[in-house]
């Protein structure tokens, strides 16, 4: 656990509060400390912290650390393994957030929780909004929307933000998977009937701090005015296909890659144990019009994961 205290205006009381960071290791918890680091108190705890599967841990640590905003950004990720270990993904997406919501009830904390598209059955032609139907196809997705119920029954405030594919400079996910494997391969062959938005670790966590430090400012009224569910992802859609052709347009000759020739095949010819949904859109309307915050294009998004791994690689 790291407890970095930095002195912020006295001014501004709204700039003092005590933010505990839950998955500091993983993608979105990394930049999250980055874009909070602003803030009075940041307490950022990992897996050898708190085991989250544990709910006296959980409970004991946010009593400890006695946060005013809670950022969960810890969640069980792995899609396929959880068709296995339904019960440890159940612990850390579904009873981990209702602990955390009942400890953020019980101190008036601000619980900010992320959710997923795969909440969603991909049958949708258009953007999925908040108001529609969940319906997982795997076990991921079902303990992810529980997780979602937990937190809404609960008498917290809150922000759930629902968000897809997922990636950055650091950690497990598509662009570093294509990278690797572009190394090792001179052909992919990439899922091209499955749409999404690729929305970068990094977007996720300066909107997440633009929204917590209007929320704590009072810029959006009263909780019942914007405690809720939104969906918050980088604008404009890609298939997979279509994702790793961008990523290979842009890190072709750097970081040891070249492009190796791409194929366009369907889900259904790359079996995993989790199905995905072949839509995984979300429109982030709601998002805009409560916040006034709208992530760029995921096009751009990516162009700055690129200059980060050639930031990274030139000072190697
Ligand atoms: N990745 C995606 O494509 C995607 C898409 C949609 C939504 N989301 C959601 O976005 C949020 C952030 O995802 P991410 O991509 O940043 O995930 P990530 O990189 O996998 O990070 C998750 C973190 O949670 C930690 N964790 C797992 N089990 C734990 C436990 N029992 N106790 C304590 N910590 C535990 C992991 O620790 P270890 O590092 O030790 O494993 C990891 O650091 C999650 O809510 C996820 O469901 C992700």
């Amino acid at each position: 656990m790291t407890d970095s205290t930095t002195q912020p205006p006295a001014s501004d009381p709204s700039r003092n509060p005590r933010i505990l960071i839950l998955g500091s290791a993983g993608q979105l918890g990394r930049e999250l400390q980055k874009s909070f680091a602003d803030f009075g108190t940041i307490v950022a705890v990992d897996r050898e912290s708190v085991d989250l599967a544990d709910p006296d841990q959980t409970r004991e640590l946010v009593r400890r650390v006695a946060p005013d905003v809670i950022l969960n950004a810890a969640a069980y990720t792995a899609v396929d393994r959880a068709e296995s270990e339904m019960a440890l993904a159940h612990a850390i997406n579904a009873l981990a957030p209702r602990v955390l919501a009942e400890e953020a009830a019980e101190r008036n904390a601000l619980l900010v929780h992320y959710s997923t598209d795969y909440v969603f059955d991909g049958s949708k032609q258009k953007p999925w909004t908040e108001d529609d139907a969940p319906a997982p196809l795997s076990v991921y997705g079902a303990t992810k929307l529980a997780g979602e119920q937990a937190i809404q029954d609960s008498r917290a405030r809150y922000l759930i933000f629902r968000t897809s594919w997922v990636y950055g400079p650091h950690g497990n996910n598509f662009l570093l998977t294509m990278l690797r494997l572009a190394r090792e391969r001179d052909r992919l062959s990439i899922v091209d009937d499955q749409i999404g938005a690729p929305t970068t670790s990094i977007e996720l966590a300066r909107a997440t701090h633009a929204i917590v430090t209007g929320v704590l400012a009072g810029s959006f009224g009263a909780p019942q005015i914007w405690s809720g569910l939104y969906h918050m992802t980088c604008a404009g859609s890609v298939s997979w296909f279509g994702f790793a052709q961008a990523i290979f347009a842009r890190a072709s000759g750097q970081f040891g890659v070249n492009a190796p020739e791409l194929t366009p095949i369907e889900a259904k010819d790359y079996p995993t144990a989790a199905a995905r949904p072949r839509n995984s859109v979300l429109s982030n309307a709601k998002l805009n019009a409560r916040f006034g915050v709208q992530l760029p294009s995921w096009q751009s998004a990516l162009d700055e994961v690129i200059a980060h791994l050639q930031a990274r690689s030139g000072s190697e």
